[in-house]
């Protein structure tokens, strides 16, 4: 059992729950995640590992609610026992001194991307962001974001903070006078694939974090089955990040849409 210390909401749709879990927060490096199932008849939910405090054994988790499971996972209150937290999960990721990096976020990615951006930042690299969200209630880590970035560019959807528009115009028009040497996405399928259609033809080294489906985390089940560069390889033991020029992003908005009737169904319940 994992107990709750810490629960806040950033929006009215997302949680920040920090976790009692000493042996993962020892273990966890930047990239990694963590299975969360909070009774005994809930599913597997993958969430990134946000933060640790190696000193207090605890990990941070941000929820955002999309369907049944992680609507009960927000619901939790400080206090409140989680029945388990399978972790550190995957590689972690590969950082170094790129020299002109940039993180670029989507969503719930945002939170997921902070500590990869983070660690790009520690490694050494100039460091720009540039982050997306439908509108500005939806808005997370800003203020954490802008503390390690050199440079910081945010936009909505519907244009009611920062920039009207996709995070990509920003990323096209950034690289109008600057240049990047690598970038790191996380966020929407669609906004990771068209990041990568930016940065193709430039020859810019860019990484995705996928979330695709996941059931136990372990390379067994196949779940988060997803084909880079003509290969098959599993999320959960191969990734979460591969090269964003050799994922096909077809196949992974595909498998990840299977289940959304039955997801539906389950949330209204
Ligand atoms: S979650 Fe089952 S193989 Fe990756």
């Amino acid at each position: 059992m994992a107990k709750i210390v810490e629960k806040r909401m950033l929006t009215p749709q997302t949680a920040l729950l920090r976790v009692e879990a000493p042996h993962i927060a020892k273990r966890r490096k930047y990239g990694q995640f963590c299975i969360v199932r909070w009774n005994e008849h809930a599913e597997r939910v993958p969430l990134s590992i946000i933060d640790v405090d190696r000193g207090a054994g605890t990990i941070t988790l941000v929820v955002q609610v999309l369907g049944h499971s992680s609507r009960h996972l927000a619901e939790l209150e400080e206090g409140d026992e989680i029945l388990d937290v399978l972790g550190p999960l995957g590689q972690p990721t590969h950082l170094e001194n790129f020299g002109q990096a940039a993180f670029v976020g989507g969503g719930i990615g945002v939170a997921c991307g902070y500590p990869l951006g983070r660690g790009l930042k520690e490694a050494g690299n100039h460091l720009a962001t540039i982050v997306g969200f439908r509108t500005k209630e939806l808005v997370i880590f800003e203020d954490e974001l802008r503390a390690i970035s050199d440079d910081f560019m945010i936009a909505t959807d519907d244009g009611s903070y920062g920039t009207h528009g996709l995070v990509t115009a920003i990323l096209e028009e950034y690289l109008q006078s600057h240049t990047l040497d690598f970038v790191l996405s996380v966020g929407p399928i669609p906004m990771m694939s068209a990041v990568a259609e930016v940065t193709r033809p430039l020859g810019i080294k860019t990484m995705v974090s996928l979330n695709p489906i996941m059931v136990d985390g372990t390379g067994m089940c196949g779940g988060c089955r997803v084909e880079v560069g003509g290969e098959t390889k599993f999320a959960c033991v191969d990734g979460p990040e591969f090269d964003a020029h050799l994922v096909n992003f077809d196949l992974l908005r595909q498998r990840s849409s299977m289940y959304r009737p039955q997801e539906i169904a389950k949330a209204e319940e």
